[in-house]
């Protein structure tokens, strides 16, 4: 595939390096520099690439999504924190017979790991005893909070155990590239169940593969119902 990668920052340079190992053609780079409202994604820039995959930041990214549904460029997004504007933006992509594949994590094993916790809360349902809540840690330039997966994993635990908040703490220093963790506390007991990523290589790994089932493809798709079909 030819590949449109739209933000240059450390999601993207992870994408390009293992796109190229797999076989994939670099098409184009489009940084923030040059890109501050959509400006260059143009026809011109674009022409020639099979999906754009589009990691920026959250105030820019549906920006970008409208400009991309309007030149009907297939795109995978992983930025976090626009999922308020997901309305108009697949608006643009059905107005337009574009395609769109959002997650806020790519990596295979949260998507099971949401599960899993959906059924966690299920089992603790009615479990008064129990306090239960969310814990996200990431490194220091993360921009926002709380994180895309906490809110996932959050959204996921709420329709497990519709009777609890599952409020989210979340932690910003350091290195870390996302740790998610699920906490039950009991007076003289605890329960942590968590996901880590050890690397962004399983972000990156994801997308590329949600790009190749992408294209061709016309809709609003997110990565978990790409992996298991329906959603949960
Ligand atoms: N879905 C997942 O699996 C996953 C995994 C990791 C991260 N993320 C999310 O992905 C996003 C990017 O993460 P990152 O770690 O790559 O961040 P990053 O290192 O800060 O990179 C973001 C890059 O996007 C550029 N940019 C900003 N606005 C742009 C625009 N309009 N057009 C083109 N480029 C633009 C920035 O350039 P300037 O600095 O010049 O503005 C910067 O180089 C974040 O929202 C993060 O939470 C998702």
């Amino acid at each position: 595939m030819k590949l449109a990668l739209v933000g240059d920052g450390k999601m993207n340079r992870a994408i390009a390096q293992l796109a190229v190992e797999r076989g994939h053609v670099i098409h184009t780079v489009i940084t923030g520099g040059e890109n501050r409202s959509a400006e260059a994604l143009t026809a011109s820039r674009l022409q020639g690439a099979d999906v754009a995959i589009e990691f920026t930041r959250p105030e820019r990214a549906a920006d970008n999504l409208l400009a991309l549904a309007a030149l009907r460029l297939p795109t995978v997004t992983g930025t976090t924190g626009w999922l308020d504007r997901l309305p108009e933006v697949a608006r643009a992509m059905a107005t337009h017979r574009s395609a769109l594949l959002h997650s806020p994590n790519f990596s295979v094993g949260v998507q099971l790991y949401l599960r899993a916790a959906r059924d966690l809360a299920r089992q603790f349902a009615g479990r008064t005893a129990f306090d239960a809540y969310v814990v996200e840690s990431h490194h220091a330039a993360k921009r926002d909070a709380p994180s895309g997966t906490g809110l996932a994993l959050q959204a996921a635990l709420r329709s497990g155990d519709a009777a609890r908040d599952f409020p989210i703490t979340s932690v910003r220093g350091g290195h870390v590239p996302g740790t998610h963790e699920v906490c039950y506390d009991a007076p003289f007991e605890t329960i942590r169940f968590s996901h880590e990523a050890r690397g962004r290589q399983v972000f990156a790994a994801g997308a590329l593969l949600a790009a190749e089932w992408l294209a061709g493809r016309e809709g609003v798709f997110t990565f978990d119902q790409m992996l298991f079909g329906e959603a949960p």
